[in-house]
């Protein structure tokens, strides 16, 4: 069995350790059909979930899943705390630290943040990567990879040969960068599809194709998977606006509408991370159709998350 010191970023995982991270989730999974979901192995160790950036299937995600290990919780959010005093990451880290803390699942607005935490000897805790600014998300990819997988690779192995493409605001997401990373370590062919504004700089350098045509793509690419990405208003904003012409014009050229749907192959399925903008990225019938496993993700997440925290603990004395 791996152990995860810490999940920081998808590019920690191997191929060989993401397809065991998600068999173990599917090993999770099928415990959480069960009436009574509570299984042992974290019993007496100690999550703190220290949350800077709103959230809210995550961080209930993580929640559930540390409870369904009998992992004892406990909440943090800036708001409330002595961060509105000015405490400094560091001092609340050495906090936490104090009172004994296994794992800390941290989610900040500033990119690094999980790697300073992990790396400046402020803790000895596994820390997990929430997402942190605009740079990663890796239980996001890794519960994303695990419903492709569940639909499309019969539950098992890699996602080898599998075209997944990623549509949207590729610049302010998280998901989108530790996506194409996890995707590609795992067999799979990625094509981001973004307007030239939402695309990074150096994106040319990441493993994967880039278009800035949605029914090209999907007419030439005839993905497996898609994946629509939030409009990240609130990190636009941030930076003064002016990304695309209007509302109306992203959702004609980068939505995903009915007749787009439409020319999906027989199997395709949609994803989404949520939350979802509907009537922009995505339209209601989209995200509510038959195709849209986008509620199975939330459900996936918790399986996912479970195994993470599961792989990151157990086994620590012997470290
Ligand atoms: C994402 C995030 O916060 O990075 N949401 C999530 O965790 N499910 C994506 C987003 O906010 O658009």
């Amino acid at each position: 069995m791996i152990q995860l010191r810490h999940l920081l970023a998808t590019a920690d995982l191997d191929r060989a350790s993401a397809v065991e991270v998600l068999d173990t989730a599917a090993t999770m999974a099928a415990t959480q059909a069960r009436q009574i979901k509570k299984l042992p192995p974290l019993r007496g160790r100690t999550v703190v979930n220290l949350f800077f950036e709103d959230s809210t299937r995550t961080r209930i995600s993580f929640e559930t899943a540390a409870k369904r290990l009998s992992a004892d919780v406990i909440n943090f959010s800036p708001k409330g705390s002595s961060v509105s005093k000015g405490e400094s990451l560091k001092d609340t880290v050495l906090t936490l630290g104090a009172m004994g803390t296994d794992a800390i699942v941290v989610r900040h607005a500033a990119s690094g943040a999980p790697h300073r935490i992990a790396h400046s000897g402020w803790t000895n805790a596994a820390v997990v990567n929430a997402g942190d600014g605009t740079h990663e998300h890796p239980t996001q990819a890794l519960l994303d990879a695990y419903t492709i997988r569940h639909h499309l690779a019969g539950g098992t192995g890699d996602l080898a040969g599998l075209s997944v493409v990623i549509v949207g605001d590729v610049l302010h997401s998280r998901v989108a960068r530790s996506n194409v990373r996890l995707l590609e370590t795992l067999g799979a062919n990625v094509t981001l599809v973004a307007p030239p504004t939402l695309l990074p700089v150096g994106v040319e350098t990441w493993p994967c194709a880039v278009s800035y045509d949605l029914d090209q793509a999907i007419d030439q690419i005839k993905p497996d998977a898609l994946m629509m990405l939030r409009v990240q208003h609130e990190r636009m904003s941030a930076a003064g606006g002016g990304y695309f012409p209007s509302p109306a014009e992203y959702q004609r050229e980068y939505g995903l509408d009915v007749p787009r749907l439409g020319r999906l192959a027989d199997a395709a399925i949609v994803l989404h991370p949520g939350p979802m903008n509907r009537g922009l990225e995505i339209t209601s019938a989209a995200a509510d159709g038959v195709r849209s496993v986008i509620v199975e993700q939330v459900a996936n997440g918790v399986a996912v998350r479970m195994a993470v925290l599961y792989l990151a603990l157990t086994g620590k004395e012997e470290r």
